[in-house]
């Protein structure tokens, strides 16, 4: 049976507590779905502390799906260095170019459609038709699954759950306040029921919260662990005889496509190239990468182009090639 006083009263909580962002207007749908498209897009995989001044420079740079539809992508990757995950950069381009070709601009308000769009899944889907139309569409994120398993106290693992918590959270969801619920129950996450300490005591929730005063709230929900598998490699300083650095484009495709790097194999391949002694490690996703610092003196390549290390900043690199370089020019420059 669904309880309305929970939805009631986490819809009281957010009016008083919720978080002020960029992103966001209370009290309904927000005025502009641009707006939303962009930063639920860009909130996928990134912390609402990270996303914010990304945000606000993306859309200064960029305030309407037509400045966006008709801007360069590189334009749009350098806007994008340092966020991580590009290839939704590019999705994003492309869907806004085909909601301005076909849809006149005007971003279309039905799931299918939605989902029909590159780069936005389940759960983008939703939050964008919940925030930037008012849809009583239910958002089940990390957060949203938290607060659904404390609630109920459901302990066992997460992947054989996810009917259940669906179903939970779609029966809490406000039919009349949509927008404000989905971001209501974000906030809640982020805000009171927390990973490690939770808020108990001001919880809103804590008189029917299952789990409210048991020892294993800290532990729920119970994710499997992943071990993440280890890569190494090695990267190259290709330096010419004007001290230029040789960088190459990633493909349009796959991981960190689009973006400026070094150049990185898997393999030792240039047997002249000289160890620095130095390494620097990234986590992605699925890996963890080592890579090991090379340096080598050529003119001879046939791939790519040299230029001059105070250029870069023109070029959009990769958090990767970004700790690669300042690794190595902390040391060398
Ligand atoms: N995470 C995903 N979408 C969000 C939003 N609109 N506000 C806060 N956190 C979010």
């Amino acid at each position: 049976m669904t309880d309305y006083s929970l939805t009631t009263s986490l819809l009281e909580w957010y009016q008083s507590n919720g978080r002020n962002l960029p992103w966001r207007v209370k009290g309904g749908a927000h005025p502009n779905p641009y707006i939303v498209l962009i930063s639920e897009v860009m909130l996928q995989q990134t912390t609402v502390a990270t996303v914010i001044p990304y945000f606000e420079r993306f859309i200064k740079r960029f305030p309407t799906i037509f400045d966006l539809a008709a801007a360069n992508i590189d334009e749009i990757y350098q806007y994008w260095e340092g966020l991580g995950y590009y290839s939704r950069a590019r999705s994003l381009h492309s869907s806004v170019q085909k909601i301005v070709k076909e849809y006149k601009g005007i971003i279309p308000q039905t799931k299918e459609e939605i989902l029909n769009l590159k780069g936005i899944g389940p759960y983008t889907a939703a939050s964008i038709l919940a925030l930037g139309f008012n849809q009583a569409e239910t958002v089940i994120d990390g957060n949203v699954i938290r607060v659904i398993c404390r609630l109920y106290h459901l302990t066992s693992p997460i992947n054989t759950l996810k009917q259940q918590i669906r179903e939970l959270a779609e029966n809490l969801t406000s039919q009349q306040h949509p927008a404000d619920y989905a971001s209501a129950i974000m906030d809640f996450g982020a805000l009171i029921c927390t990973p490690q300490n939770p808020q108990c005591l001001i919880c809103p929730w804590n008189k029917k919260c299952q789990s409210f005063g048991q020892t294993d709230i800290d532990l729920i929900p119970l994710r499997p662990k992943i071990n993440k598998k280890e890569k190494c490699g090695n990267v190259y300083i290709i330096t010419n005889n004007i001290g230029q650095i040789l960088i190459e484009k990633r493909r349009e495709k796959g991981l960190l496509s689009g973006l400026w790097e070094f150049p990185w194999d898997e393999k030792c391949l240039f047997e002249n190239a000289i160890d620095t002694g130095l390494n620097i490690s990234h986590t992605f996703t699925h890996f963890k990468l080592t890579l090991k610092i090379y340096t080598l003196t050529t003119t001879n390549f046939s791939k790519g182009k040299f230029i001059s290390p105070k250029d870069f900043k023109n070029y959009a690199f990769s958090t990767l090639m970004k700790k690669v370089w300042k690794t190595y020019s902390t040391k060398n420059y």
